[in-house]
C-alpha cells in the first residue's frame, strides 16, 4: 500500500525522504522513488523493488537538494516497473507528482490530454495528474492554483503531492476522500509531508492533518490550508506523542476506527490489478493457480474459517452459488476439522484468514489436504502458514490490521470472493459476456460507495448514543445480508460486551420473536436487495410487538424511514456487493458504542488478534 514523504527546509532532503519511506515499509510496496530539486532542476531516481534498490541508485548517482518528495508504490494501474514507479515527471520536466489512490476517470482524462498533445511515459493513472498540472501552469497561473485546477478533474479518492522547479520554495499537497491520509509536519524553518505519521515523527511532533477536499501549500516557514474550492481555512496544529504505536493511529482515536476508514484504500488495492478494465475486464488471480480444467472438475467448494472470516465465507457461498453455480458449504473450521467431512479430490477447500495462523483454520486445511482436496486460501498476512500450505491463494491487500476486531479484513475477502465467483463462472461457462461485463464494471463502484458510507460516521454515532446503555441487541438479515447480521452482532459483542445475536430474519417467528419488547433493540438489515420485501414485513412484525427498530436502508427509502425508529443509511449498491457497504455502518456503530462506554476498543478483554491455539 503506497506511502508518501516530502521535505522542504535547510537540510538535505534525500536522506530524510529515504528514512521516511523506510518507516512506511510495513505498508507493503513493490517500487520506490524520489524527486529532489537539485540546482533548480528536478532529479528523479526510481525503480521497481525495495528501498535498498532505491538507496543504491542514489548512491550510484547522488542527488542533493533541500526540497523533495518520495513514494513507495503498490502497483494498481500498470506493472511494478521503473517507468511506472512514482514520482512522475511531466513533459516539461518542471513538475513532478506522487500519488496514493486511483484516478477513476483516468482513461477519459488520458484521451483528453493526449488529444492536447501530452505524451504519456507510463501506464499509470497518476501520470494524468502531472499533465493536468502542466496544462494550467503558466506565467499567470502559479503552482498552487494550477494544482487546484488539476485536482478538480479527478474522480476517486486521493492523496497527492506536487513539486515544481518553477516555484522551488513550495510543495503542494492535497487530500481528496479516503485514499489514506495526508499529514503536514511543522518543524523550525522546515516542513514535512507524509501519508502516515511514522514517516515524519523522528523530526517533529507538531502536525496538521488534512481533511478530505483540503489542500496545503507548504513552504519552509509554514503552510496555507484551503479547500479545493480555493477558500482559505484556519487549522489546528496537533501535538502527537512519540509513541510509534500511537503514531500509526494518526488522526484516529483507535486502530479500529482507523482501519474502518482504511477500507476505501484497502478495497481499491484489492481490486487494482485484478481486473483488466482496459482489456475485456478479465479477472486475474494468478496466485490461485486456477486452470480451466480444475474449474470444470470442481464438484463442491467448502469454505472454512473462524469468526469474522467465516461470515465472509457465508457471503462467498451466495456469490459462488449464484454466479458460478457450484455448490458451496461453509464450515466453521473448528467443526470441519473434527466432523469427517465428505471431501475428495474433486473438492476445493477454501480457507479464509486474516492472520493466516489461526490454529483451527490451519487444522481444517490439513484435514482437507489429507482427504486429497485442492487447497486454497484468502489471507491477509503475507507469508503466513495459510498462504504457504495452500495450492493457491488470494492475498487480501488490506495492510496490517492491528485492532483485534476485524474490519478491513472482512470487506477485502468479500470482494475477493466476488472476483473468484466471476472467474469460476467464466471458466465454467455460467456467465455470458454481458453478465461478466456488468459484474466486473460494478466492482469499480466499490471504493466510492464505501467512502460514502464512511462519510456518514456522525449520523451513526448519534444512533450509537441511543444504544450505549442497552444490555441486548438483535441483528436480523436475510439472503446475502444474513451474514451481515452475524457480523454486526459479533462486532458489537466483542468490543462493547453487549449481548448481541445475529439471526436469519425468517427464523424470528420460530422462537426469538418472544424476546421482542422495548428493551430489545432490533437492527434490521434491509437494503434494496432481493430480500427487501421480506425485511419490510420483519420490521412491521417487530414494531407490532413494541420493539425498537434500527433499520439499515438504502438512501431515499421513504417506507423504511416511516417505519423504523432510527435509520442507518447506505448508498444504493448492486445487491451482490451490498454486504460490502451494509457492514460499514455496523462496524462504526459497534465502534462508537464501545468508545462511548470508554472501553479498550483495540484490545477487548479475553480476545487475541491471532488465535494460534485450539
Ligand atoms: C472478530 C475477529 C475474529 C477473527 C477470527 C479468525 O472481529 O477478529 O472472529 O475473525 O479469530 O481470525 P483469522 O481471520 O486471523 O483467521
Amino acid at each position: 500500500m503506497c506511502g508518501i514523504v516530502g521535505y522542504i527546509g535547510p537540510r538535505d532532503a534525500t536522506p530524510i525522504i529515504l528514512n521516511g519511506l523506510k518507516r512506511l515499509e510495513y505498508r507493503g510496496y513493490d517500487s520506490a522513488g524520489l524527486a529532489v530539486l537539485q540546482n533548480s532542476h528536478i532529479e528523479v531516481r526510481r525503480d521497481a523493488g525495495k528501498l535498498a534498490r532505491l538507496a543504491s541508485l542514489v548512491e550510484e548517482s547522488p542527488v542533493h537538494g533541500q526540497v523533495g518528495i518520495g513514494h513507495t508504490r503498490w502497483a494498481t494501474h500498470g506493472e511494478p516497473t521503473a517507468r511506472n514507479a512514482h514520482p512522475h515527471l511531466g513533459m516539461t520536466g518542471e513538475v513532478v507528482v506522487v500519488h496514493n489512490g486511483i484516478v477513476e476517470n483516468f482513461l477519459e482524462l488520458r484521451d483528453e490530454l493526449k488529444a492536447e498533445g501530452a505524451i504519456f511515459k507510463s501506464d499509470t493513472d497518476t501520470e494524468v495528474i502531472v499533465h493536468l498540472v502542466e496544462r494550467y501552469l503558466s506565467s499567470k497561473i502559479g503552482l498552487a492554483e494550477a494544482a487546484r485546477l488539476a485536482f478538480s478533474h479527478l474522480k476517486g479518492a486521493h492523496g497527492i503531492v506536487v513539486l515544481s522547479s518553477r516555484e522551488p520554495d513550495k510543495i503542494v499537497a492535497a487530500r481528496i476522500g479516503n485514499a489514506g491520509g495526508v499529514v503536514v509536519g511543522v518543524g523550525e524553518g522546515e516542513m514535512f509531508i507524509a501519508s502516515d505519521l511514522p514517516a515524519i515523527l523522528e523530526h517533529t511532533r507538531q502536525v496538521v492533518f488534512l481533511e478530505s477536499h483540503q489542500m496545503a501549500v507548504v513552504t519552509r516557514q509554514g503552510l496555507k490550508l484551503m479547500t479545493l474550492g480555493g477558500k482559505p481555512l484556519r487549522y489546528n496544529v496537533h501535538s502527537v506523542a512519540y509513541d510509534p504505536v500511537a503514531a500509526e493511529k494518526g488522526e484516529y482515536r483507535h486502530f479500529m476506527q482507523k482501519e474502518i476508514h482504511e477500507q476505501v484504500r484497502s478495497l481499491t488495492d484489492t481490486i487494482a490489478g485484478r481486473v483488466d478494465f482496459d482489456n475485456g475486464h478479465n479477472i486475474c488471480l494468478p496466485e490461485l493457480n486456477l486452470t480451466a480444467e480444475l474449474a470444470k472438475n470442481i464438484q463442491k467448494i467448502f469454505i472454512t474459517a473462524c469468526g469474522t472470516a467465516s461470515h465472509a465465507g457465508m457471503v462467498g457461498k451466495v456469490l459462488i452459488e449464484h454466479i458460478a453455480r457450484i455448490p458451496v458449504e461453509v464450515d466453521i473450521a473448528s467443526e470441519f476439522r473434527y466432523r469427517d467431512p465428505i471431501v475428495d479430490k474433486n473438492s476445493v477447500v477454501l480457507a479464509i484468514s486474516q492472520s493466516g495462523e489461526t490454529a483451527d483454520t490451519l487444522a481444517a486445511m490439513e484435514e482437507a489436504r489429507r482427504k486429497g482436496a485442492t487447497l486454497w486460501s484468502i489471507v491477509n498476512a503475507i507469508g503466513s502458514q495459510a498462504m504457504r500450505i495452500a495450492d493457491g491463494y488470494i492475498s487480501m491487500q488490506s495492510g496490517p490490521e492491528i485492532g483485534v476486531a476485524s474490519t478491513k479484513a472482512y470487506t477485502a475477502p468479500l470482494v475477493d470472493l466476488y472476483m473468484l465467483a466471476i472467474l469460476l463462472g467464466d471458466l465454467r461457462g455460467t456467465l455470458d459476456a454481458r453478465a461478466h461485463r456488468r459484474l466486473t464494471a460494478d466492482l469499480r463502484l466499490v471504493p466510492d460507495l464505501v467512502g460514502r458510507c464512511l462519510d456518514r460516521e456522525a449520523a451513526v454515532e448519534k444512533v450509537a448514543r441511543v444504544l450505549v446503555n442497552t444490555s441486548h441487541c438483535l441483528y436480523l438479515g436475510r439472503g446475502i445480508n444474513m451474514p451481515t447480521a452475524y457480523e454486526g452482532a459479533l462486532k458489537l459483542k466483542e468490543i462493547s460486551y453487549i449481548h448481541a445475536e445475529g439471526y436469519p430474519a425468517g427464523e424470528m417467528k420460530h422462537g426469538p420473536i418472544a424476546l421482542i419488547d422495548r428493551s430489545m433493540p432490533v437492527v434490521v438489515i434491509a437494503p434494496r436487495d432481493p430480500w427487501y420485501e421480506k425485511m419490510i414485513s420483519q420490521i412491521e412484525q417487530t414494531k407490532a410487538r413494541g420493539g425498537l427498530v434500527i433499520a439499515l436502508a438504502t438512501d431515499g427509502d421513504e417506507s423504511i424511514a416511516g417505519l423504523a425508529d432510527h435509520v442507518l443509511w447506505v448508498p444504493e449498491t448492486p445487491w451482490l456487493l451490498s454486504p460490502v457497504t451494509t457492514v460499514i455502518p455496523l462496524q462504526m456503530l459497534a465502534y462508537h458504542i464501545a468508545a462511548l462506554r470508554g472501553l479498550d476498543v483495540d484490545q477487548p478483554r479475553n480476545l487475541a488478534k491471532s488465535v494460534t491455539v485450539e
